[in-house]
């Protein structure tokens, strides 16, 4: 057995709430962001880089409670180069237990373009923020943008500039996801090698999965030398995302053979970090994603099967208990109570409090009496459903009653309460789906424009549940609703409907430009 006390330890940095809210339409609201936080806390992530604070006022308040809130993890929020930026950042993260700024400078000669400025104008900059920063927070993080693409001599030199004027980690990003693994080593070889006091500091590793290999990228960096990675949970992120963090921790697990470093991570709690984090960003995780999608562990092959039944190690590398992942999928029906349900839930990773677990076992008992069996996942997306409901909401669908079939034309009959009237109408459309969600704009006109429309089952069989993502866009503000029915047009209208009750908050916490998907947080201005 390896005494992996003695291993290195490789830092994990989550950036889920920083660079994976990035992605177009995975927008989280004030409290799904504080819940996210806490259960990255819980699971022993050691930096969570909550947010860019200047970027809006939510940004702001979401940073500053996250870290007034947090109990073990470092916080950190980002800030342009400049110092209204660094000063807006410490003023959130100074309430955290241990805070941390982190502020970076694009250094490509791509980027060195935009703010117009020459090496020497940059280096120069590079000195005077990081000063600042370090005036105000012991732990500062500074990245040279676009790092694995900068002139190898330029970053050397703005490296060694940041180091002197008192970083305390450099973060090498490969910010377009362009690097081979084989260079991502070879630039924290060469930082380590040439820069004057490269021992010192702590390197990081940012990677993003453009050719698929932010995983791979970032456990070279980490074989470098790197000690710390930069990843977000089911790999959320700009374009094709970040660094996955259950990729990285899992592998140094289960290839601690040749990657002998050590992480803080509680394993077992990825799975339900997985799960809410899907839920909260609506980005469904793909089936076959590593780790944590739906397939990961399922062995469908009578070959696969008999093996796995024999010795699980024949084609299991790790345990689907490694990842909370519960074995025991225990067939829930309509006679199970309420003792069962809360027993099941805390198996799935579930505390909730009692006025919750009274409405979700309301909901399991009436899913119960539709469908002949109530597996995990049914259960998983009841409360998945139940999450996105909020009080709060302006609209709520009351009924619905759809006609369909070959003789068209597909007609809905909706009942729509908006802020707390009822409406009714019907309409017709091209297919039942397209007639209902035509209902809701005449009850309830705007101009958000539908981006994705996404329908899923979430077990097998014809009485299966449909989960049903959709996407909408308004001026340039993106946001994703998600739903769980048995009925797959009852659940596209409560995801049409969830999404335009976000809508509706994001309209009001922000005028056009005045978000954090709208800032150009790369023009270092
Ligand atoms: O990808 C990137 O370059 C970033 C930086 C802000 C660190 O996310
Ligand atoms: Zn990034």
């Amino acid at each position: 057995m390896t005494d992996k006390s003695t291993q290195p330890r490789v830092l994990i940095f989550d950036t889920t709430l920083r660079d994976g809210e990035q992605s177009p339409g995975a927008t989280m609201t004030h409290e799904e962001k504080l819940e996210i936080a806490g259960l990255l806390d819980d699971m022993g992530v050691d930096i969570i880089e909550a947010g860019f604070p200047i970027a809006s006022e939510g940004d702001f308040a979401a940073v500053s409670e996250i870290a007034k809130r947090a109990r073990n993890s470092t916080i950190c929020g980002l800030a342009r180069a400049n110092y209204k930026d660094i000063d807006r950042c410490w003023e959130a993260v100074k309430h955290a237990r241990s805070p941390r700024i982190h502020t970076f400078i694009g250094t490509s000669p791509l980027h060195r373009a935009i703010p117009n400025l020459d090496m020497d104008q940059m280096a120069e900059r590079i000195h005077d923020t990081v000063t600042h920063a370090r005036n105000l927070c012991d732990n500062v993080q500074w990245s040279p943008m676009d790092a694995t693409r900068t002139e190898a001599d330029y970053l050397c030199r703005v490296v060694e500039i940041a180091i002197k004027a008192g970083a305390t980690t450099i973060n090498i990003p490969d910010t377009v996801g362009y690097t081979y693994p084989f260079e991502s080593a070879k630039i924290i070889r060469m930082l380590l090698e040439r820069v004057p006091g490269a021992d010192t500091i702590t390197f990081a590793t940012h990677c993003h999965n453009d050719l698929g290999m932010a995983t791979a990228n970032a456990l070279a960096a980490v074989e470098a030398g790197a000690r710390q990675i930069e990843c977000t949970i089911n790999g959320l992120g700009e374009r094709a995302g970040n660094t996955a963090l259950e990729e990285v921790v899992m592998a140094m697990k289960v290839r601690n053979d040749i990657l002998p470093y050590r992480t803080g991570i509680d394993t077992t709690k990825i799975m339900n970090l997985s799960r809410r984090v899907s839920t909260v960003s609506g980005f469904p995780v793909q089936f076959n994603k590593a780790i944590v999608g739906k397939n990961a562990f399922l062995h469908e092959s009578g070959i696969h099967q008999d093996g796995v039944l024999k010795n699980v190690e024949t084609f299991e590398i790790m345990r689907p208990e490694d990842i909370g992942l519960t074995q025991k999928n225990i067939a829930m029906g309509k006679h199970s109570g309420r003792a069962a349900l809360r027993a099941k839930l805390k198996e799935l990773g579930y505390d909730l409090a009692d006025n919750q677990l009274n409405d979700v076992f309301v909901r399991f008992k009436a899913l119960a009496d539709r469908k002949k069996e109530v597996y995990d996942d049914d259960i998983l997306a009841l409360v998945a459903d139940e999450q996105t409901n909020d009080a709060h909401d302006i609209l709520v669908l009351k009924k619905l009653r759809v006609i369909c079939g070959t003789e068209g034309p597909q007609e809905a009959d909706m009942v729509l309460s908006i802020d707390g009237v009822d409406h009714h109408i019907d309409a017709t459309g091209d297919g039942p789906v397209d007639a209902a969600f035509n209902c809701i704009k005449m009850l309830f006109p705007h101009k958000a424009r539908l981006q994705v429309y996404q329908v899923a089952a979430v077990t097998e069989g014809t009485d299966a549940q449909a989960t049903v993502s959709v996407r909408l866009e308004e001026d340039g503000r993106i946001v994703t609703g998600q739903s769980a029915d048995t009925d797959t047009i009852v659940a596209s209208v409560k995801a049409y409907v969830n999404a335009l009750n976000r809508l509706i908050v994001r309209r009001q916490k922000s005028a056009p430009g005045d978000d954090v998907k709208q800032v150009n947080y790369r023009d270092a201005g």
